[in-house]
């Protein structure tokens, strides 16, 4: 493991001389928020909603922001200094260092962490063939639209998929789709593009936005609406996306071919938007 330089509580240093206290909230409990952010020739991708989100994030459980946007950007600067290539920013927030206790600890200043790794980008092989999913139960709890680094139900559910080959989960509760297991969900039914809408039951994230707005900007049907396990099962297209899997086609479902079993006509006109956004990005002075 490469020995990198992360951000710790206002220092910059080796990750290997990184260290949080045992009694940390964030180790003990769980309590903290977090955020992955992309970037592209050293600048973050949708900055402005991360920092959207991470305000969201951090107010819902009650924990203060410690820096302003000008604060972050510039530890997120030096980090990226450091690095060539794609990466991306791993930030995470606790509520800090306390005797262990489930009440707020009465004065205590979170812990702030923040490092850089390398973007891969996605396999060509894994673009052109697409990736399998399974669907399971979606056994979260009900404030799915916080990033919490309580992640426990999400890597369980992660492991399922992966013991029976697939790359994802789609969670579905009570009948209808929420999300994956660390990505949002797309479907495509006779040329219109699909997505649940934002509630308590999904992360709002920012790769999934940007594909709403992609496709308002580019004259594609798309709707933000509940759908039902068997709208899933019945769809042309089923696409993931995340920051760092970007829209991903599903072609495998709980091991029965989705639409004609290759990655769709919808998803690769997305695909491509996506790409002129980062290169739009790269290329801005
Ligand atoms: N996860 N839903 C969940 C539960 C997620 O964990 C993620 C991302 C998303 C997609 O959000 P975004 O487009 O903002 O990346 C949806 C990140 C990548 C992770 O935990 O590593």
């Amino acid at each position: 493991m490469t020995d990198t330089q992360v951000f710790l509580n206002g220092e910059y240093l080796p990750s290997s001389e990184a260290k949080v206290s045992v009694l940390d909230r964030g180790f003990i409990f769980g309590d903290g928020v977090y955020e992955v952010i992309p970037a592209y020739g050293n600048k973050p991708f949708r900055l402005e909603e991360h920092f959207k989100r991470l305000n969201n994030s951090l107010s819902a459980v009650r924990i203060g922001n410690p820096y302003s946007e000008a604060q972050w950007s510039e530890i997120f600067n030096k980090l990226l200094a450091d690095n060539t290539g794609d990466q991306s920013i791993y930030l995470h927030i606790t509520r800090g260092v306390a005797p262990r206790d489930h009440g707020f600890p009465p004065e205590t200043s979170p812990t702030v962490f923040v490092m850089c790794s390398p973007l891969k980008p996605v396999a060509t092989s894994l673009l052109n063939k697409g990736v399998a999913a399974i669907t399971l139960d979606d056994i979260r709890w009900q404030y799915c639209r916080i990033k919490s680094i309580s992640l426990l139900p999400n890597i369980l559910l992660r492991q399922e998929a992966q013991d029976k080959d697939a790359t994802e989960a789609i969670l579905i509760r009570d009948g209808n789709m929420t999300e994956g297991s660390a990505s949002n969900m797309f479907i495509v039914k006779n040329g219109i593009i699909k997505t649940p809408p934002h509630s308590d039951q999904l992360l709002p994230g920012i790769t999934r936005d940007l594909i709403v707005e992609l496709a308002h900007q580019h004259g594609m049907a798309c709707e933000e609406t509940v759908i039902t396990e068997e709208e899933l099962f019945d769809a042309d297209e089923v696409w993931l996306s995340s920051s760092t899997k970007e829209v991903l086609a599903i072609t495998q479902l709980n091991q029965q071919t989705v639409g004609d079993g290759k990655p769709g006509p919808v998803w690769k006109d997305m695909y491509q938007h996506y790409q002129v956004c980062k290169q739009q990005l790269r290329e801005q002075s």
